[in-house]
């Protein structure tokens, strides 16, 4: 039976950040899983998209002062970029926002309610009255409830660890507008999640490693609960058929993408979607943090749509840069862009490679471990071999390649040998281990080279001098082979180099031993009949015998150290040029306060003179103080200023100031705030808010 299809996805990167190094742990991996199987024939393609949906886009859109759909574009751009940059190749990378997707996830929708796989029902939810919205978890922030450590997520404490609901946290505060959260109940639409507990229990012991199996089947000795599938309007997103202003939760759209991406690829080239997916085996990268989304409700999602679901979901670590999480301050937080605004995209998807495994630790990126490597395996140990045999070849010896010497066959053959293992750790992604046998041919085919000191021989024997060229050529060529799911470009260049061969295609390795006894084997053009000479995997098994070698192009170079620490700066200035973006863009959101106001508007302010009965400190607030404001027969008001630094409180009572009497009451973390003082001075210790003279009278109407 003829091999199915093969579907690779990587997660879908959120539209609303930068392609990172972290990023590309996955992305490269993923594209050297595809390379390898388009390498061995498989009918195999890498899907993704960008994942565009949610209300982070929204908020952030709204923030930049323009519109989601801009966003995103903008996004795309950038990412495709940068996976670009880094020779990642997809077959499609498409957008959850495409009309396609909208379509995939109504038909989705509909088989699941018509299977009796969707509920509703009413839920309380944190709801902003000031931004007109329902707040999802990260966007309510407050005091722990556990710990009390303040500024906290809705969903969890980065300090003591703690999960909870936003409801839990005191204090709360909506993230976008500072305003204390209502609660509110809305109708939502719920997936039956524990429809799907048995099929979900064999489908994960079945296509998922032990490690992740294990770790899902925690969440079996309970019924797996209903998974809340809508958001309410306003929300950047797909509305869910049937009901009016709720819209798919971005997971939801998210995975579908996936399918999308895939059926708009088989619309360009003239295959069957339903069938495709249905008949292929499909295979998902993911990282550990998205495991749940992917091992519970999206298999289930897809039975629960009568469709083919995941053969395999691959998860992979964390990245962490010398051993430590990426960070910012430090510059290790890296953009794929910075990245490749300073060295070859090559040197860290071979790097990568010689890290990646098949499990779930985090993956190091050790910078001077990075910068050996590439320049002892890939440079010193690998290139040189084409470096220095191609050049030698093309200036002393007309560049003729002749079959190779008897000791070189013995090191072919022990290339040879090692297709199917290299193979098959592809297979199992173990590219760690592959890389392993790879860097072996290459230390076997470097003594050899030495040993052989064809420098010092072309002095006497030129013909046995092109022999051992010959092999070490090549042995080149094998290792190219080899190293092509990774090192894609670097290829490419080895391919032209050597378009011009002839060569052997070898059915038993036995045959090299005596090669010239052996010789039945039909010697052919290395080039194919349509005149390209792309090398696949079964070119490990083949053997140059004459022909004329391209002129060397240069393949690589040694990196230096130094690029290392301007990288580093680089990111840091990344960081610092963001920073000053976001001061801007919130100096831009103050100066749109200043948007017009008619007269009535103005007039709706009370200004009222106010005398300070009573002032102090706040505990925990560095920079505020309480104030107690009379006025007069409109009585008193407590409020919050942000004026510490400019006054003692002590200094203040019994002075006037001006403030605004009839601003709503807001709740702050301290107590609830009454009103403001209005202040002048350029801020921090320059601020006055008091009355000059102080025979003003409380509760008088400013003038
Ligand atoms: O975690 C993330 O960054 C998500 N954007 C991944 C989505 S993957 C899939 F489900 F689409
Ligand atoms: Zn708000």
């Amino acid at each position: 039976m003829a091999d199915k299809s093969m579907i690779v996805t990587a997660a879908l990167p959120y539209a609303n950040g930068e392609i990172h190094l972290g990023h590309l742990v996955e992305y490269s991996q993923a594209d050297f899983w595809t390379r390898f199987h388009k390498m061995k024939g498989r009918d195999c393609h890498y899907f993704c998209a960008d994942d565009t949906h949610g209300t982070p886009i929204m908020v952030s859109a709204r923030q930049q002062g323009i519109t989601p759909e801009e966003l995103i574009a903008g996004a795309r751009e950038r990412h495709l970029r940068d996976l670009n940059g880094f020779q990642v190749h997809f077959d499609n990378f498409s957008s959850t926002n495409s009309q396609t997707n909208k379509e995939m996830c109504s038909e989705i929708f509909l088989k699941m309610q018509e299977n009796a796989h969707i509920t509703t029902r009413s839920i309380n939810q944190a709801y902003c009255e000031h931004d007109k919205m329902f707040l999802p978890d990260r966007f309510v922030r407050g005091e722990c409830p556990k710990c009390g450590t303040e500024d906290q997520y809705g969903d969890s404490c980065d300090s003591c660890g703690a999960t909870y609901a936003p409801t839990d946290l005191k204090s709360p505060a909506c993230s976008i507008c500072g305003n204390a959260p209502v609660e509110k109940a809305s109708e939502h639409v719920f997936f039956k999640l524990n429809d799907f507990k048995e099929y979900l229990r064999s489908w994960l012991l079945e296509n998922c490693t032990k490690e992740v199996s294990n770790k899902m089947l925690e969440w079996f000795e309970e019924d797996l609960r209903e998974w809340d599938i809508s958001r309410d309007a306003p929300y950047f997103g797909f509305e869910i058929p049937g009901f009016k202003d709720k819209y798919f939760y971005v997971w939801v759209d998210a995975p579908v993408g996936y399918m999308a991406s895939a059926k708009e690829w088989c619309d360009a080239n003239g295959r069957d979607f339903s069938k495709y997916w249905d008949d292929s085996e499909i295979y998902h990268f993911i990282g550990k943090d998205i495991v749940y989304f992917h091992t519970l409700f999206w298999p289930a999602m897809l039975k629960a749509a009568n469709k083919t679901t995941p053969s395999g979901v691959f998860v992979h670590g964390m990245l962490t840069v010398n051993g430590v999480k990426m960070s910012k301050s430090k510059g290790t937080f890296i953009n794929a862009k910075t990245y490749l605004e300073h060295l070859d995209p090559m040197y860290l998807r071979y790097y990568y490679a010689c890290k990646f495994n098949s499990s779930m630790e985090d993956v190091d990126l050790n910078l001077e471990d990075f910068v050996s490597r590439v320049n002892s395996d890939l440079v010193g140990k690998i290139t040189n071999l084409a470096s220095r045999g191609a050049q030698m070849l093309n200036k002393r010896l007309g560049g003729e390649l002749c079959a190779p010497d008897a000791d070189g066959l013995k090191v072919i053959q022990m290339a040879m040998e090692k297709s199917e293992e290299i193979a098959a750790l592809y297979a199992s992604r173990d590219f760690s281990k592959a890389l392993r046998l790879i860097r072996e041919i290459g230390d076997e085919a470097n003594r050899y080279f030495d040993e052989k000191a064809p420098w010092k021989l072309i002095k006497e024997d030129e013909e046995e001098t092109r022999k051992i060229l010959s092999s070490t050529l090549n042995l080149f060529r094998i290792l190219a082979v080899y190293l092509k799911p990774i090192l894609p470009e670097y290829a490419k260049k080895v391919e032209v180099m050597f378009s011009n061969l002839k060569v052997i295609e070898l059915d038993d390795l036995e045959k090299l031993t005596d090669l010239e006894s052996h010789v039945q084997a039909k010697v052919s053009d290395a080039k194919d009949h349509a005149g390209h000479s792309e090398l696949f995997w079964k070119h490990s098994l083949s053997l140059i015998v004459s022909g004329k070698l391209n002129d060397y192009e240069h393949l690589a170079t040694r990196i230096d150290p130094k690029t290392i620490d301007l990288i580093l700066e680089a990111s840091k200035k990344d960081l610092k040029a963001k920073e000053a973006k976001t001061k801007k863009k919130d100096e831009k959101k103050g100066n749109s306060l200043m948007s017009e106001i008619t007269i009535d508007d103005f007039m709706k302010v009370d200004l009222r003179i106010a005398k300070i009965v009573d002032a102090g400190p706040v505990e925990g607030a560095d920079k505020l103080i309480r104030l107690q404001l009379d006025i007069g027969e409109h009585g008193t008001r407590q409020v919050f200023a942000g004026i510490k630094a400019a006054y003692d409180p002590k200094d203040l009572i019994g002075r006037h100031t001006v403030m605004v009497a009839n601003l709503k009451p807001r709740k702050m973390k301290f107590g609830m705030s009454e009103g403001m003082v209005l202040a002048a001075g350029a801020g921090g210790s320059d601020l006055f808010i008091l009355s000059p003279d102080d025979g003003a009278k409380a509760g008088d109407r400013a003038k």
